[in-house]
């Protein structure tokens, strides 16, 4: 009896050792462990069952631990799933294949989707002068951008000659100005986000000043409105009295 059990427990030790599953990817994984992968590019994921499982074994494939919805002739013995196209939210999104009926039977890879920050292009922008100039720049990029410089007229700009702020944080870099002056602010501006991988990434705003403009005069209108509105009121009132006086008699 004793002899029987330790022979039961020998033989799943083998099936559990011997079941498995193994993915196969291209882009193969890196010595990271990770499929190096870029946005709108396409990952495909192959999943088989290893030599001594029931190659009619099914495979159930997860995406950060929810299932992937697979067609019925992708189930059994291999499986193959395709990410097309990659998107930002695929870095560091981890699938995972396992036999349906046996969860820890499984194997996993990880993506890591880099990115370069989307500046391109150019903006016009008109301020009128002592109000408030912001222009920002999306530096979201991955690996996260080097550094950024902003320049005016071709040259690094001078924050204090031209009274300026810039501020970066890791997803945008934004040029201030708190008062526009014509002659300090107005020209042609440029931010460039350096990429260790992919280089510099520029965009352009090419900032007009105008005159200052008259608020419209919001307060005295009010005012206005509501001295109409209260002599209406008062007329009518002393006419209702005058009437009410006549039903009086
Ligand atoms: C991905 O493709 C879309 C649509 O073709 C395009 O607008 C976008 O700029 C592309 N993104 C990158 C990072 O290549
Ligand atoms: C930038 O160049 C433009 C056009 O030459 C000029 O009008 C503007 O004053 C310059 N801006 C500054 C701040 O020097």
């Amino acid at each position: 009896m004793i002899f029987r059990t330790s022979l039961l427990h020998l033989f799943l030790f083998c099936v559990t050792h011997t079941l498995g599953v193994n993915i196969e990817s291209d882009p193969v994984v890196d010595g990271e462990g990770l499929i190096q992968t870029e946005v709108n590019k396409t990952v495909s994921l192959k999943c088989a069952v290893g030599k001594d499982t029931p190659a009619d074994e099914e495979l159930v494939w997860l995406r950060n631990g929810l299932t992937v919805k697979l067609n019925e002739e992708n189930k059994k013995g291999a499986s193959s799933v395709c990410v097309s196209p990659v998107i930002y939210d695929d870095n560091e999104a981890t699938f995972t294949c396992q036999l349906k009926k046996d969860a820890t039977v499984k194997a996993s890879v990880t993506l890591r989707v880099t990115y370069p920050p989307e500046l391109s292009g150019s903006e016009e922008v008109t301020v009128e002068e002592e109000s408030k100039l912001v222009l920002t720049c999306d530096i979201w990029a991955n690996p996260p951008v080097s550094s950024v410089v902003w320049a005016l007229n071709g040259t690094m700009v001078d924050l204090l000659a031209n009274d300026l702020v810039v501020t970066t944080d890791g997803s945008t870099s934004q040029l201030i100005a708190g008062k526009v002056e014509r002659n300090l602010h107005e020209g042609a501006y440029q931010c460039t986000a350096n990429s260790p991988k992919y280089g510099a990434y520029s965009k352009a705003f090419y900032v007009t000043a105008t005159d200052k403009t008259m608020k419209f005069p919001l307060m005295p209108m009010i005012a206005a409105i509501v001295v109409v509105i209260l002599t209406v009121i008062l007329a009518v009132v002393s006419r209702w009295r005058k009437i009410a006086k006549c039903f009086k008699k």
